[in-house]
């Protein structure tokens, strides 16, 4: 069996483009469905902070990347599944703590990340029985939400798939004579474990960024929400993805956040499959290779004053987006070659639509002594600000 984001060759490229197809054939990079269903998980996620706010009696509200993570989830899990997850779903929950602690524990503290042949020789001391029991809930998940939707499916009276899980459950069935197919009901597992990996920490992830930076930059803040309501005839306009990534200083402030709270510093290993030559140096086959995002947007050669949040980095003279310094930014956040992000067009509309209706609906400031600090963040796979608490007040 074949995982998309833990294997490779033939078998990585059957599966993966062929998740792609299907997803696509139920709306995925369709505009208009992937942004109703924006639209609607964004809603959700202000009507849930608006919640919380009605029980909280100081307007505090505790930011923490999961909070985020099941919202952004839905839009893709509205065509996985064919359905919206409830956001207090337990079963959902305790997925997304596994999938926070197995990041954690494969993240880059762990020397077992760099050097796998550990988990043999040292397996109590980085971790690896913990790993794979963690591997073993978020399976299990997977397995009961499979069997969910073969026992919908025989329940509606009309046969047509209606779900990414309902087309694969059709293929399954048509190749049962065929041993070496890609689908079976272990690869469906798979690759569900995969859109759960890839999908729940990174945009939620940005987003925690985006408030901590939002907050130490009020103008910042102000200016955005400003700059939409400019481009919106009244408050009750339809959000439009399309339509906030033409506004320069609403993809400004994207493309900064995406610099300095750099979500996947270092994007998945790569191995050389032959000797490479590169200046003195030669890197023998077999060597695996990780490349450092990090360096690239914190290098002085391509970016004044690095360390400074600045959105306006990215608008030129002429108040347009300078096109190189973006395309800096947007060609390599999601990783780069055929192993790019997997969610992308998902990931990028997400980013724009969830922040956007942040700002429009709350004001997040800074509770004074408790500022949030960009310093000593949780280090996974995803590197995330550690939770804090901001004031939310409505707009
Ligand atoms: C802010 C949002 C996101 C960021 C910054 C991000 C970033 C990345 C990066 C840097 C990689 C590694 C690419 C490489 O090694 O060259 C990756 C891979 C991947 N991402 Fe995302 N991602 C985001 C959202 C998502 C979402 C919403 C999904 C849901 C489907 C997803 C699914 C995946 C998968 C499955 C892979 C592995 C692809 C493969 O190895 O073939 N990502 N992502």
């Amino acid at each position: 069996m074949s995982s998309i984001i833990w294997s490779h060759g033939k078998t990585w490229i059957d599966v993966r483009s062929y998740a792609k197809k299907i997803l696509k054939e139920f709306g995925y990079g369709k505009v208009k469905i992937m942004g109703q269903s924006l639209l609607d998980s964004a809603n959700q996620l202000v009507d849930g902070i608006k919640m919380e706010l009605l029980d909280s009696t100081d307007g505090f509200f505790s930011v923490e990347s999961h909070k985020f993570s099941i919202h952004v989830m839905n839009v893709l899990w509205s065509l996985v599944g064919g359905y919206k997850f409830d956001s207090n779903d337990i079963l959902l929950k305790r997925n997304m703590e596994c999938v926070d602690k197995a990041f954690d524990i494969i993240g880059h503290r762990n020397l077992y990340n760099m050097f796998p042949f550990l988990k043999n020789w040292f397996p109590k001391q980085v971790n690896y029985p913990q790993h794979l029991e963690l591997h073993r809930e978020i399976h299990d998940f997977t397995k009961i939400l499979i069997n969910d939707a073969r026992e919908r499916r025989s329940q509606r009276l009309d046969s047509d798939p209606i779900s990414f899980i309902e087309e694969f459950l059709d293929k399954i069935e048509e190749h049962e004579q065929d041993t070496k197919t890609i689908f079976t009901q272990e690869q469906l597992e798979i690759i569900l474990e995969d859109l759960f990996f890839g999908g729940l920490e990174t945009t939620g992830t940005f987003l925690t960024w985006s408030i901590l930076y939002l907050v130490q930059n009020l103008d910042v803040q102000t200016k955005f929400r400003k700059e939409v309501l400019a481009k919106m005839k009244d408050r009750t306009d339809l959000l439009q993805t399309i339509d906030l990534k033409k506004i320069p200083y609403v993809k400004a402030t994207v493309l900064e956040i995406l610099r300095m709270g750099n979500v996947v510093p270092t994007p998945l290993p790569r191995c050389a499959t032959q000797d490479i030559e590169i200046k003195e140096f030669t890197i023998p086959k077999g060597t695996i290779l990780f490349y450092n995002l990090h360096a690239l947007y914190n290098d002085k050669k391509y970016w004044n004053d690095p360390e400074t949040f600045m959105p306006e980095r990215f608008i030129d003279e002429k108040g347009e987006i300078d096109a190189i310094k973006s395309e800096r930014i947007l060609s390599t956040v999601f990783g780069m070659g055929p192993r790019v992000c997997f969610g992308e067009a998902v990931a990028i509309d997400s980013l724009f639509m969830f922040l956007a209706a942040l700002i429009l609906n709350f004001k997040f400031e800074i509770i004074p002594g408790c500022e949030p600090s960009a310093k000593d963040p949780v280090c996974g796979l995803c590197v995330c600000p550690r939770k804090f608490k901001v004031k939310v007040s409505s707009v």
